[in-house]
């Protein structure tokens, strides 16, 4: 693996730690979902579970770092200066309903700028992870974006809505507007930070989602700038709204993604 940096090092090994009570936790699953209660209460240990690893081994390295996590929510808050943003599960419907597709992200922030992020399949064994002008990795192997040059023939990912949210339908209409415009019928697989990486690697050729949290995209923000991509915000300033409405992409079919969804959004008003 070539992870030379000293916070890689520990967010590596924090994850490491933390996957091996999460794939022993996945195995239960499948017997839960014939009992009585069903796995939801079980899940949600679980990621706390997960999320306690990883706090304790990154506090363990750096106790004066502030941490903004899915479940425990900020530790440390009077640092400003450097973060650990950690979604201990993500794509916990998937988890829930035995699944493969989920993974543990962590990112760094310094100065309210994610400079070093890991995304981690422990089903998969894919460990992607990048740091700010050192490329980005999918285990030994560097990655970079595709080539693909034209939406027609692109794959893309999408995700959402959430069932609370309140742009519902404009949603769907996006998700119909690419629809029309895409040979390949989209993909929606459930984990944002894996849909993140894919594009890093090339398996999609562009991503986009409205409402995410700063937890779900953090790792994957420098992942993919870092193997060549694109990632900007469809109507609002990243650093002042709580949820991030993220268009990502090899950056060939980027104007053309994002013209299609900004469109749409135009003819809504
Ligand atoms: C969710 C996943 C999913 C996305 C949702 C997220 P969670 O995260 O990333 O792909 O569509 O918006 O909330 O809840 O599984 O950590
Ligand atoms: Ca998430
Ligand atoms: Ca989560």
């Amino acid at each position: 693996m070539r992870i030379n940096s000293p916070k890689l090092n520990i967010m590596h090994r924090a994850c490491m730690k933390a996957s091996k009570s999460l794939i022993r936790d996945f195995g239960e699953i499948e017997k839960l979902q014939v009992s009585a209660k069903g796995p939801g209460d079980f899940v949600s240990s679980a990621d706390k579970r997960t999320e306690k690893i990883l706090i304790e081994e990154l506090l363990k390295s750096y106790p004066e770092y502030g941490i903004f996590s899915e479940e425990a929510g900020k530790i440390n808050e009077k640092n400003k200066i450097n973060r650990w943003i950690i979604d201990p599960i993500d794509g916990t419907s998937n988890f829930l309903n035995g699944i493969p597709q989920f993974a543990i992200s962590i990112g760094y922030e310094e100065n309210g700028k994610i400079l070093t992020g890991l995304t981690y399949d422990p089903i998969k064994n894919e460990l992607f992870f990048a740091e700010s002008g050192s490329g980005a990795f999918l285990n030994n192997t560097r990655i970079r974006v595709s080539k693909k040059k034209n939406l027609k023939n692109s794959i893309i990912g999408t995700g959402g809505p959430k069932s609370n949210s309140k742009i519902k339908n404009e949603i769907f209409d996006e998700f119909l507007s690419v629809s029309k415009n895409v040979d390949i019928p989209l993909r929606r697989f459930g984990s944002a930070s894996l849909d993140l990486a894919n594009v890093a690697c090339g398996r999609f050729d562009g991503f986009w989602q409205r409402e995410l949290n700063y937890w779900d995209i953090a790792a994957g923000i420098v992942i993919i700038k870092e193997a060549g991509g694109f990632v900007d915000y469809l109507d609002n300033d990243p650093n002042n709204n709580k949820k991030y409405s993220l268009i990502a992409s090899n950056s060939l079919i980027h104007r053309e993604l994002h013209d299609l969804i900004s469109k749409k959004n135009i003819e809504n008003n």
